[in-house]
């Protein structure tokens, strides 16, 4: 059986992976870029939108670290986390592990905790209006050095009590995860958990890397892991979640076709795969479009639209009692509907 849209909007979900940067509406980067006195080399909303062809990831990242210049204020960085935690309450999202970039800002003159104290007040003012719970990976450039990404935790130790983990992000391919040993050790230390993009187009040896020298929890994409069997085994038997996303990839040119991503292939291989949005003001959709496009494009079941959602609540970092509470949801839910 199929899983209607109205169905997969009423699962509790959780998305693992979403760039809160990346959630920049071209709306929302005007009505900042005007209130802010900078100017944006577009004429209109549509002009931004259509300028968003990418042929690969670095294409995407140029367009992307070129939309956050406009956001100088702690006010920007609270707007922009405000308007994604109600789209993605809309689409039955009840908690959120979000990523920040915080170099993206400190590089360009704006303090690391203006960035964090927007981010922060909306999360928190999100949870108490909307009824999201989330959590604040702060992530690593990679294509910046260690030391640089060094400095950076130093900034976060003020603010130890907000940031839950830590991740890596950025050009992929020529920053393999060992680049980071040093900076991901201090942080586990300090009690961060360790996440890491890997396999969205380096090697399935990223990948390893990824678990070998920096311990992560979660590995965020993945897909090229798929082409070492040993691997896909590894990751099954240490049931390391998985975060993909679906239209990232399409849009990115990392499958040229929806009807060939992975994510079906990577279930059939019993690895614990999530689905989210990635960057969804870039890539023309939000959560509950990636579930839909997947289903569509791979056939998905309603068992199989089940176990993305129940994945999705496990392999979260939300308090125990309320995971319990969304998987005895999503249980009753399939129970209902058969
Ligand atoms: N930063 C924002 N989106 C990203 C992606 N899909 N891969 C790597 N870095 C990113
Ligand atoms: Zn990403």
């Amino acid at each position: 059986m199929k899983a209607s849209d109205d169905f997969i909007r009423r699962l509790p979900k959780a998305e693992l992976h979403i760039h809160i940067e990346g959630s920049f509406e071209p709306e929302l980067m005007f009505e900042i870029a005007h209130r802010n006195g900078v100017h944006i080399p577009f004429d209109s909303v549509e002009a931004v939108r259509a300028a968003y062809e990418f042929e690969d990831l670095q294409s995407f990242l140029d367009i992307y670290y070129q939309g956050m210049g406009v956001m100088l204020a702690e006010r920007d960085f609270y707007d922009l986390t405000m308007a994604y935690l109600r789209r993605a309450r809309d689409d039955g999202v009840v908690h959120t592990e979000i990523f920040f970039d915080p170099q993206g800002h400190t590089g360009r003159g704006v303090a690391f905790e203006t960035v964090l104290n927007g981010i922060w007040k909306a999360l928190r003012d999100g949870e108490r209006t909307l009824g999201i719970t989330s959590r604040l990976i702060m992530c690593f450039l990679r294509h910046l050095d260690e030391d640089d990404a060094l400095r950076t935790l130093d900034q976060a130790m003020a603010f130890r009590d907000r940031i839950a983990g830590v991740g890596l992000d950025s050009s992929e391919v020529g920053h393999p995860p060992g680049k980071f040993e040093r900076v991901f050790t201090r942080a586990r230390e300090a009690g961060l958990v360790a996440v890491a993009h890997a396999g969205e187009e380096g090697p399935p040896a990223y990948v390893e890397e990824a678990l070998d020298l920096l311990q992560v929890a979660r590995i965020d994409h993945g897909n090229r892991a798929l082409e070492s069997m040993a691997l896909v085994k590894r990751l099954a038997a240490e049931k390391i979640p998985l975060t993909v996303c679906p239209l990232s990839n399409l849009k990115l040119c990392v499958v040229t076709d929806l009807r060939d991503h992975p994510l079906k292939r990577m279930l059939e291989a019993g690895l614990v795969v999530t689905v989210n949005s990635d960057d969804p003001a870039y890539f023309g959709g939000y959560v509950l479009d990636n579930f839909t496009a997947a289903r569509d494009a791979l056939d998905l079941s309603a068992d199989d639209i089940v176990t993305l959602a129940r994945n999705s609540i496990a392999a979260s970092w939300a308090d125990e009692v309320r995971k319990q509470r969304w998987l005895a949801e999503i249980d009753a839910m399939a129970a209902a509907s058969i």
